[in-house]
């Protein structure tokens, strides 16, 4: 058995992992960490934690906590951490960056500790494409060797995050890896996010906030392709390296919901353009040649499925939307945009 654990695992991506590795029904034993903020919901992996019990444990536990994050490591036999937690989402970055900069920042460095003291076999950052700031539209996609220039305070925190890590690497030898990866999408994603506020707002005929012109471009990638490249650096990648992950999906805002409109049949009046996010992005887009290189991994999920597949999903689960939609969240989304 190998004994993982995987902090975050509540969140959209670290739930879609652990549903992921565990239906490999491999020798994986997951020991989930998570604070459980407004993102973090044990609804992402109801009824599933049932059918996994003998190799799934759950801690509820805050990633800045070192004396914890070590008691669970030698309680657990962890041999690998993987490094999900954190605040995710831009704009609460840029109302307030303290939490970033605590979990983000100070949280990694508690397991990087935890990770050294306790000699893990591998400890991986799952980081970011946005800690290489923004591109033009003529500019070729960010590569490993590409330098960091994170512009808002949720990338600033993951970069020097990233930082932190690679100076464990060379200060200790502590086995590290990082992972870099463009916009992820899909099952379980907290409705804040671009693809589900557009989603859930259409459903319920509520008008859809563009930033600025909708010009800006993303890359996309379903959610299950990040996990299985996730996979492939964790037992296969060269200590001491970053790789790049990205879809191949690159897409403008405006065209990306009007896609979407038009998957729900509805009308293309529901677009309302809202002041831009202060410093906003222009473009992400990956070069992800040295992981299919040395990994053999490449984004198998065509764009147009997996928006097909995700949009069902939140047609289909209102359930899931309505609990974990809290008053916190409802007051956020007013502030948020009453003033756009
Ligand atoms: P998310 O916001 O959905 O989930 C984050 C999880 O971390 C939640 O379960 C939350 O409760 C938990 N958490 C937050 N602070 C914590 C703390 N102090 N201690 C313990 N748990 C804590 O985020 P996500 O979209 O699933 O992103 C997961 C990781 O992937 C993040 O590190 C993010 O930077 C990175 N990433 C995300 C994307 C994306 O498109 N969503 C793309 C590339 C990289
Ligand atoms: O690139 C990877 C990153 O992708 C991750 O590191 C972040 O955790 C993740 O949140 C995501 O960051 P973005 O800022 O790109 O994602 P977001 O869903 O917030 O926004 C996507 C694009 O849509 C961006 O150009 C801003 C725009 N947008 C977003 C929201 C929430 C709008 O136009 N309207 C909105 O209401």
């Amino acid at each position: 058995m190998k004994n993982i654990l995987v902090t975050g695992g509540m969140g959209f991506i670290g739930s879609n992992f652990i549903r992921f590795i565990l239906d490999l029904n491999q020798d994986f034993n997951i020991i989930n960490v998570d604070k459980l903020t407004y993102a973090g919901n044990p609804e992402n992996l109801k009824e599933f934690t049932d059918k996994f019990s003998n190799c799934y444990r759950f801690y509820k536990n805050d990633i800045c906590d070192f004396d914890s994050i070590d008691k669970i490591v030698k309680k657990e036999n962890i041999e690998y951490i993987i490094n999900f937690a954190a605040e995710s989402h831009v704009d609460r970055s840029i109302n307030n960056s303290t939490t970033f900069c605590n979990t983000n920042f100070m949280g990694t460095q508690s397991l990087l500790n935890a990770a050294k003291i306790n000699g893990i076999r591998k400890f991986l950052q799952i980081s970011t494409d946005e800690v290489y700031g923004s591109l033009d539209f003529e500019d070729p996609p960010f590569t490993e060797q590409t330098p960091l220039a994170p512009n808002s305070p949720y990338s600033a925190s993951k970069a020097s995050a990233d930082l932190l890590v690679n100076a464990y690497y060379k200060t200790f030898g502590l086995p590290v890896n990082i992972t870099r990866c463009s916009n992820n999408y899909g099952l379980y994603q907290f409705p804040e996010k671009f693809i589900p506020l557009m989603i859930t707002n259409a459903l319920n005929n509520k008008k859809l906030p563009v930033y600025g012109k909708g010009i800006n471009i993303r890359d996309w990638i379903y959610v299950e392709d990040h996990c299985k490249a996730i996979l492939e650096v964790l037992l296969n990648g060269r200590i001491g390296e970053t790789y790049n992950i990205g879809g191949d999906s690159e897409i403008a805002n405006i065209d990306l919901v009007k896609i979407i409109l038009k998957h729900l049949n509805k009308p293309e009046s529901l677009i309302t353009f809202v002041k831009d996010r202060p410093g906003h992005d222009l473009r992400y887009a990956i070069n992800h040649d040295k992981i299919t290189r040395e990994l053999n991994w490449k984004p198998n999920i065509k764009f147009e499925n997996g928006l097909e597949i995700t949009i069902q999903w939140y047609k289909h689960n209102e359930n899931w939307l309505n609990n974990v939609i809290s008053k916190e969240y409802l007051k956020y989304y007013e502030h948020q945009y009453k003033n756009r």
